[in-house]
């Protein structure tokens, strides 16, 4: 008998506050058709002023908790998956602990930047297959647009504000492709490639945390690139062909990116779900806000075979193949 961690819940959150492209036109020299041209986003989210990213992780895991049919009374844990935290110290997820009313089992959070909620979601696995834990919360939450330099149109176009959260249940498996839950992970990263997506300062270099830099051209090229490598990684491991895969869920950054992926390994595009265009990219929080989005309406449903993978600044990328239910 094997353990499994099945995803029993999924639940986001999205701030009110909504900036179309038309109105970053009137902030920097850019246009809607130039943004939805290059990346597929007509609009991104943002916290209120005392929206805190906290909060917007808050109401994703009530949502979860809720969907899950379980209470915080049942959860041995919290990995909040965030590059935004509230604050340097003490931890998104231990305030989410506080802020749950959790008094017991453990919380950290981890910072992988948008590879977060894959790398997250495989720490988690862990937990739950090597029997340390029966349930826990894996929730990915950003503010980032406080990172953002709102006068530099390379970037500003870019991110939004939100959070995403799933509920990971224990459950015995035969070890199989045909068990529910997390099937498979591969986590990468590449610190070579540090300076091609980075922000210049942070606590331990002197200041909070300086400007945001990307070269916009290499991150989308190695993007395409590692990518792709993950999910023939995943493909080849376990024998699967991209036929068998129910749903394809990519980091939401770029529909070029997700159509790079989407043409090379001939996904049929009903199979693939974007939401980028709705909530531009929220880094950690893109891949459960999607997953969200699609169990809502119905298209995700138990028994599916969901392929998940992400990119981000570091450069950290991984996947992640789920049985849904
Ligand atoms: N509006 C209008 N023009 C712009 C804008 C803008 N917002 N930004 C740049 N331009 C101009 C440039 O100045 C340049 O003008 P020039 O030819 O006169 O010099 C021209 O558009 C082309 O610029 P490029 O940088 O070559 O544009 P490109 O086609 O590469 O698109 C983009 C830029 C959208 C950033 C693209 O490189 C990209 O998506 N890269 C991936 C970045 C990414 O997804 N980062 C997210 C974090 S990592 C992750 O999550 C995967």
């Amino acid at each position: 008998m094997n353990k499994r961690s099945a995803i029993i819940g999924v639940g986001s959150f999205l701030p009110e506050k909504i900036i179309t492209n038309h109105d970053l036109s009137q902030l920097v020299d850019t246009t809607h058709d130039w943004i939805v041209s290059r990346t597929g986003i007509h609009q991104r989210h943002v916290a209120g002023d005392h929206e805190k990213t906290s909060d917007l992780a808050l109401a994703a895991c009530k949502k979860a908790l809720k969907s899950s049919g379980r209470g915080v009374d049942d959860l041995d844990f919290i990995i909040c998956a965030t590059t935004t935290p509230d604050q340097i110290f003490p931890s998104t997820s231990t305030r989410l602990q506080g802020l749950l009313g959790m008094s017991k089992g453990f919380a950290f959070d981890i910072q992988a930047v948008c590879g977060g909620f894959i790398y997250a979601l495989a720490v988690a696995n862990n937990f739950i297959t090597t029997g340390q834990a029966q349930r826990g919360i894996v929730v990915g939450a950003e503010t980032m647009s406080r990172l953002l330099d709102w006068n530099d149109r390379s970037t500003a176009i870019l991110f939004g504000d939100g959070a995403g959260a799933v509920v990971l249940e224990a459950r015995d498996g035969a070890g199989s492709l045909a068990d529910f839950g997390i099937l498979k992970t591969f986590l990468h990263s590449d610190g070579q490639l540090n300076d091609i997506l980075q922000m210049t300062e942070g606590p331990g270099s002197g200041t909070c945390f300086g400007t945001m830099i990307m070269k916009g051209q290499d991150v989308f090229r190695h993007a395409v690139e590692k990518l792709g490598g993950a999910i023939e990684e995943m493909l080849s491991d376990t024998g699967l062909t991209a036929d068998d895969i129910d749903w394809f869920v990519p980091h939401q950054a770029n529909e070029r990116i997700i159509d790079a992926l989407v043409k090379r390994f001939d996904f049929p595009s009903h199979k693939v779900i974007k939401t980028v265009s709705l909530h531009a990219n929220t880094s950690a929080a893109s891949i459960p806000l999607a997953l969200d989005a699609a169990v809502m309406d119905g298209r995700i449903k138990k028994g599916d075979l969901v392929l998940l993978d992400a990119l981000g600044a570091g450069l950290t990328w991984g996947s992640a193949l789920v049985r849904w239910g």
